[in-house]
C-alpha cells in the first residue's frame, strides 16, 4: 500500500477523502494532522477525530496544527461547511484524543519512523506543511510527493483566479511548492468537474451501512452552496477526493507537468497558483497538474469504497 499523511480541514469533501484513505487496502493512512481553514482549528481537529470515529479507525495518531496562516489572518469557510465545518449528519463524540504534540512534530516523526519517502496528501491550506518544511527541513528527503487539492489553472472559488487553500496561505503555499519535491496538483480546473450529481446521490442514499448515510447526509448540505447559479454546475464537485482517486487510480486522469509558482503579491492575484503550460519562465516542470477526470469511474470508485463498510 501507498502510505501517507493527510494534512486537512474538514470540511465535507475532506471528511470524503479521509473516508476513501480509511477504506482502500491500497493506501496506509500514518497519521492525520488537521489545518484552520473551512473552520477553525479546533473543529476542523474535532472534526477528524469525529470522522475517524465513524469510520472505526481510531488507532490512527491524530494532531491538530498551527492556528492561523503565517502572515494573514484567518478566513474560514463557514457559508460552504457550515457552523460545525461539518454540518449536515449527526457525527458521534470522538472515542479518542488527538496526540500531545502539534501537527508538525507528529508529520516529523513518522517521516523518522520511516525508511523509505512517504507521500503527503494536503487538502487544506498549506500553513502545517510549510512550517514542518522550515523546521525539519533535514526530512525533506522523506517526502516522496506532496500530492494537494489547490490553486486552479483557471478559474477561481473565492476570487476569479484564486482557490480557497490557497488564497487563505498564500505565503505558505509558495514556500511549500519551491522546495523541489514532487508535486502532484488537483486544482479547480479538475475538481469543479469531479461532481457528484443527484443519481449519484441517489445510489449513496441506497448504501445501508452509517458511514454512507452520514456521508449522504453532509453531501446534501454541502451541495446547497455549490448548487449556486454563479458556478453553473449540474452536481456538487468534491475537490478534495481527487488527491486519493489520483493515488488509487491515476489513469482516471489526465495530466500535463509543468512548473507552477504561487503568488503572494497580487491585490487581485493573492493565492493564485501559475502554472507555466508554455514554458515561459523557463523553469524546470516541478509539478504534474491534473487536467481532466473520467467523472464516471471516480463517483464508481467512491461508491465502491462507500461498501467496504457494510
Ligand atoms: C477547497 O476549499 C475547501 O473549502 C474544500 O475543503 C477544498 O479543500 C476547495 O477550494
Ligand atoms: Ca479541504
Amino acid at each position: 500500500p501507498e502510505k501517507i499523511i493527510l494534512d486537512c480541514d474538514p470540511g465535507h469533501d475532506d471528511a470524503l477523502a479521509l473516508m476513501m484513505a480509511v477504506a482502500s487496502t491500497q493506501i496506509k493512512l500514518l497519521g492525520v494532522t488537521t489545518s484552520a481553514g473551512n473552520q477553525t482549528p479546533d473543529k476542523t481537529l474535532n472534526n477528524a477525530l469525529r470522522m475517524l470515529t465513524l469510520l472505526g479507525t481510531t488507532d490512527v495518531p491524530v494532531a491538530g496544527g498551527n492556528h492561523r496562516p503565517l502572515m494573514r489572518n484567518l478566513k474560514i469557510a463557514d457559508y460552504v461547511h457550515g457552523e460545525t465545518g461539518l454540518d449536515g449528519a449527526d457525527l458521534p463524540e470522538p472515542t479518542f484524543e488527538p496526540v500531545d504534540q502539534p501537527a508538525v512534530e507528529l508529520i516529523a516523526d513518522i517521516l523518522h519512523s520511516q525508511i523509505e519517502p512517504i507521500t503527503l496528501v494536503v487538502t487544506g491550506p498549506m500553513t502545517n506543511i510549510a512550517l514542518f518544511l522550515r523546521i525539519h527541513p533535514e526530512l525533506k528527503n522523506k517526502i516522496k510527493q506532496i500530492v494537494f487539492m489547490g490553486g486552479a489553472a483557471g478559474q477561481g472559488n473565492v476570487h476569479p483566479t484564486t482557490e480557497f487553500n490557497m488564497a487563505v496561505d498564500p505565503e505558505a503555499a509558495k514556500i511549500v511548492v519551491n522546495e523541489g519535491i514532487p508535486l502532484v496538483m488537483a486544482g479547480l480546473n479538475v475538481t469543479l468537474k469531479a461532481q457528484i450529481c443527484s443519481d449519484d446521490l441517489e445510489r449513496m442514499r441506497k448504501i445501508n451501512n452509517q458511514v454512507a448515510q452520514a456521508i449522504t447526509g453532509q453531501m446534501e448540505f454541502y451541495g446547497k452552496w455549490y448548487g449556486q447559479d454563479e458556478f453553473g454546475l449540474a452536481g456538487t464537485p468534491v475537490h478534495d477526493p481527487c488527491t486519493i482517486a489520483y493515488l488509487l487510480k491515476p489513469a482516471i486522469f489526465e495530466t500535463h507537468t509543468a512548473y507552477l509558482d504561487v503568488e503572494t503579491q497580487g491585490q487581485l492575484t493573492a493565492g493564485e497558483t501559475i502554472v507555466d503550460f508554455a514554458g515561459l519562465m523557463n523553469r524546470k516542470p516541478n509539478a504534474k497538474v491534473l487536467m481532466n477526470l473520467d467523472r464516471q469511474r471516480f463517483v464508481d470508485l467512491i461508491i465502491d469504497l462507500l461498501h467496504q463498510f457494510d
